[in-house]
């Protein structure tokens, strides 16, 4: 692995199938700790969010902190979660459940987000892969989070890509635009792992089938059910993806690009998100250096990281290395 120390990451996260996905990898990789999970609305609500993160957690046999956050999107109305993308429950229609003994955190995803930020000063990455209230939300309780954690990776957005939800829109920020403002915007370290580059990295089930006979356990058998669901909306959509059974591996991108940059072709400008109207969600990059004259696009202001090309064999490979490591104990 690339990453010779361990990473403190929260996984903000609506699991949703791509989300287990990458919690899976993020708890395989000896490069991250993940010291807690905040959970959003998004491709569930945010009650059914929080279920799945315990229960996967459980599954792992990883007793990892789970908090509840935003519910609904900061100013626009909320949407019914796209139930023939994810499953009804997230994790494609798991026909039963084990029993676990695991419990939600107390605290909403914003405060824990804080909370943890003050105790490890300078440490903590956010990896956020859902609609992203939950970072808005605890950039107006710290003011100074910028300042107080390391690094900001976010699954959303599109440059050159088409959207997902609409010709410009990617699902994630279309899903809370003006809180994607506010964090594309906030001043800390961050990057934007869109569509330019997840929707290069198709994953087929029978990697997933591979991985789940490999290890003979619940959790694999479980994300091998949901990827299996997952992958008849995408094979349905789009011909090259249905050619190899397979979905985009959207979410885990973002711990791809934490544990393997060197993977990403970058572009750094200042990102703005369009709120309202047709092109609601679209993320504008700012990519030429001359003074446009019109207000919003200042040059000195905050800069994020874009991701605008992968290495996808090489982080196919890694996922698969990643996934087939010796991270499920019996
Ligand atoms: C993003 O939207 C959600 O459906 C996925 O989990 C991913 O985070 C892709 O646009
Ligand atoms: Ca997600």
């Amino acid at each position: 692995m690339s990453q010779p120390t361990t990473r403190k990451v929260i996984y903000d996260t609506d699991p949703g199938v791509d989300d287990a996905m990458a919690l899976y990898y993020a708890l395989a990789h000896p490069g991250i700790y993940i010291i807690g999970i905040t959970t959003t609305f998004g491709n569930v609500t945010v009650e059914q969010a929080a279920t799945n993160a315990l229960y996967l957690s459980a599954l792992a046999a990883r007793a990892v902190p789970v908090t509840r956050g935003a519910a609904r999107p900061w100013v626009k109305p909320g949407e019914a979660p796209p139930a023939h993308i994810h499953g009804a429950d997230g994790l494609g229609n798991l026909s039963t459940r084990a029993p676990h003994a695991l419990v939600l955190d107390p605290r909403p995803s914003a405060q824990f987000i804080v909370d943890m930020a003050r105790a490890h000063p300078g440490e903590i990455t956010l990896v956020a892969v859902g609609p992203l209230g939950n970072l808005a939300a605890a950039l107006l309780l710290e003011p100074q989070l910028p300042q107080l954690v390391q690094e900001v990776i976010v699954m959303g957005g599109t440059v050159l890509e088409p959207g997902n939800v609409s010709p410009v829109a990617e699902a994630n920020v279309w899903n809370d635009p003006h809180a994607a403002d506010i964090v594309f915007n906030a001043g800390w370290t961050i990057t934007m792992v869109g569509l330019d580059v997840t929707h290069r990295l198709i994953l087929p089930v029978s990697l997933f089938a591979r991985i789940a006979a490999h290890h003979q356990h619940a959790a694999t058998d479980t994300l091998l059910h949901a990827v299996n669901f997952y992958a008849g909306f995408y094979s349905g959509l789009y011909p090259h993806v249905a050619a190899i059974h397979g979905c985009f591996g959207h979410d885990v991108l973002a711990f791809i690009y934490l544990t393997n940059p060197e993977l990403f072709s970058l572009e750094h400008g200042r990102v703005r998100v369009v709120k309202d109207g047709l092109a609601q969600g679209q993320t504008v990059l700012r990519r030429k250096t001359i003074p446009y004259p019109q207000t919003g696009w200042d040059p000195q202001t905050p800069v994020t990281s874009v991701c605008m090309e992968v290495d996808h064999t090489g982080a196919a490979d890694v996922f698969t290395r990643t996934m087939l490591g010796d991270w499920l104990r019996p």
